[in-house]
């Protein structure tokens, strides 16, 4: 069932979608499904499958601006695998980490950077709206032909609360992955990109972060790394390393 703390969501069958995966997605989710577009629905977003993607539409572009998990290299990246790892992120993961989980993997770019990059990443995601267009995305993921000439392990995603999940574990990861939702700055300058705007407004913040890295301290077998707004103060205090970039920083704790 969607639960979400502002917005509301149908899903919309515009074009040349398949009706039986728009109504397994409606009931999945507990929401409307909408045959066409029409003013007067009063929802806020809407999940729509179009050209061969899972997208998430907000009522004021129906078509212009949809959003989903891209699930290509980001700008600037080599393309080829694994990609190198010589940006900041990884130097937070650590040299002699093999294996990650993404506790907070939201439209999942830092995740799949993880993976392009040759670790081994599961991903934890709780709301149930990003872990649809994860789990679409990953999908996708699994049907490129470098992934499937390389038979690479793709990231795994479980839909669930982190902060349960984490002290589950089987198998504890060389390193626990936080990038939680941090209070806007007021500064316009310094708004979010679309996706984390939308984020924002879908989800509202992550109230219980400090409790997650709590967990995560005890669910890791060596490190935490925790992604920040420059401007936030570090989770967890004091960080054994730091790694700065522009407008963000990856702080690392060591377990002890
Ligand atoms: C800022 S976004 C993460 C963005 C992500 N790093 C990326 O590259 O797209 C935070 C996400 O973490 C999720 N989240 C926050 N706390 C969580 C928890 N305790 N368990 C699972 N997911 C959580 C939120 O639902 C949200 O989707």
């Amino acid at each position: 069932m969607f639960h979400s703390k502002s917005a509301k969501l149908a899903v919309i069958n515009q074009d040349q979608a398949e009706l039986s995966d728009c109504q397994a997605l409606a009931k999945e989710l507990a929401i409307p499904l909408y045959l066409s577009t029409d003013k007067n629905n009063n929802e806020d977003f809407f999940l729509s499958y179009q050209d061969g993607c899972l997208k998430l539409l907000d009522k004021h572009s129906l078509i212009k601006n949809a959003l989903m998990v891209n699930i290509e290299p980001r700008s600037g990246e080599q393309h080829s695998y694994p990609a190198p790892r010589k940006n900041n992120l990884a130097k937070a993961l650590g040299r002699k980490t093999k294996t990650v989980i993404d506790a907070t993997t939201g439209w999942g770019q830092d995740a799949l950077f993880i993976f392009r990059m040759g670790y081994q990443i599961q991903c934890f995601e709780r709301s149930p709206i990003m872990a649809v267009l994860l789990k679409d995305a990953f999908l996708r993921l699994s049907h490129l032909k470098w992934v499937q000439e390389l038979a690479l392990n793709l990231p795994q995603l479980t839909h669930g609360n982190a902060i349960e999940l984490l002290t589950q574990l089987k198998i504890a990861p060389d390193c626990i992955y936080l990038d939680p939702m941090f209070p806007p700055k007021r500064k316009k300058s310094a708004l979010a990109k679309k996706p984390m705007q939308v984020l924002h407004k879908l989800l509202g913040q992550d109230d219980d972060k400090e409790q997650l890295f709590i967990t995560a301290m005890t669910a890791t077998a060596k490190r935490v790394v925790v992604k920040s707004p420059d401007y936030a103060e570090p989770l967890g205090g004091k960080p054994n390393e730091s790694f700065k970039g522009k407008l963000l920083r990856y702080d690392v704790y060591f377990k002890h």
